[in-house]
């Protein structure tokens, strides 16, 4: 069994955008600039911009960090999303989800210009996405290839069992791996909660792709000999023998699963920190301009 890396592997993709950033300020270009908007004080939430902020530092980005407290207006948020897609300094942006109840994150998301959307959640960028156009793909599914791609994992005729369907992780995932080129070409069936079979169906499995968010739903006897475990579970489970009260529990039952397997990703530091290296590859991408002029 071999443990996937994703600190390690996150920190290399890091350096190599700042090494590319390094070149573009050379060139007499300025830093890109990625802005993220966090609405409330959501735990989870609070950590993952914390950390996006910090990865910008990491690669040589400016970061500005637009906070509003959980009773913002959605007529407010949406102004907001208009001044930065005008805003000719910030390369591209984010808002934070989840958004309080009275606020509709499709309405925010659309009103989202597709050419800053680095979190690749617009429309434009997920149809784009799934017709094999260049666009912007979302973070978590570009860090899952990436880890892939790294490992030199085989993809190409392999069955892909992709648990959970929604938008942010499931759907695009299994997008991905369907499609031509590599990591791709790979048979792809999505389970779902409606799904009646997933234990026979998960067996059959070469790649598992665990996104429910169900603390350990993956368990030994769904796993074949061989087959690679990407858990992007990320369950905050009390605990009080940590100073921060909860530690975050994946998906997948590691102990008893890891030692099937041939690849297997840890939680934490398998997929979350691809999540954030690959929001600062796209954020590259958005700086250099060139994504949608081909
Ligand atoms: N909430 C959970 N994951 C994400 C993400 O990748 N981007 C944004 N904007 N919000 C999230």
């Amino acid at each position: 069994m071999q443990l996937i890396d994703g600190k390690k592997i996150s920190q290399q993709l890091k350096e190599e955008i700042a090494a590319q950033v390094e070149t573009m300020i050379a060139a007499g270009r300025r830093r890109p600039h990625l802005a993220a908007v966090l609405v409330g004080h959501d735990g989870g939430s609070e950590t993952y911009v914390a950390n996006k902020v910090k990865a910008c530092e990491a690669c040589g980005f400016t970061s500005t960090l637009i906070r509003r407290e959980a009773d913002v207006t959605e007529d407010e948020l949406l102004s907001i999303v208009h001044s930065l897609n005008n805003d000719p300094e910030v390369d591209g942006f984010i808002v934070q989800l989840p958004l309080p109840k009275h606020i509709s994150e499709q309405k925010v998301i659309e009103a989202i210009d597709y050419r800053k959307d680095v979190d690749g959640f617009h429309p434009i960028n997920v149809g784009r996405q799934s017709i094999g156009l260049p666009c912007f793909h979302s973070a978590t599914p570009a860090g899952i290839l990436e880890l892939l791609a790294r490992y030199e994992i085989p993809t190409k005729g392999k069955h892909c069992v992709v648990l959970g369907r929604s938008n942010i992780v499931g759907k695009p995932v299994a997008t991905l791996m369907m499609q031509k080129g590599y990591p791709g070409n790979a048979t792809v069936t999505v389970c779902h909660s409606a799904t009646p079979n997933i234990k026979e169906i998960c067996r059959s499995a070469d790649i598992i792709i665990a996104a429910l968010g169900q603390p350990g739903f993956v368990t030994a006897d769904m796993v074949k000999d061989g087959a690679t475990i990407i858990d992007v579970g990320t369950t905050r489970v009390p605990d009080a023998s940590k100073k921060s009260g909860f530690r975050l529990c994946g998906d997948v039952d590691f102990e008893n699963v890891a030692p099937k397997c041939a690849y297997i990703t840890p939680v934490p530091g398998g997929v979350g920190p691809m999540t954030i290296a690959s929001l600062m590859k796209n954020t590259l991408l958005a700086a250099d301009g060139n994504l949608f002029n081909d």
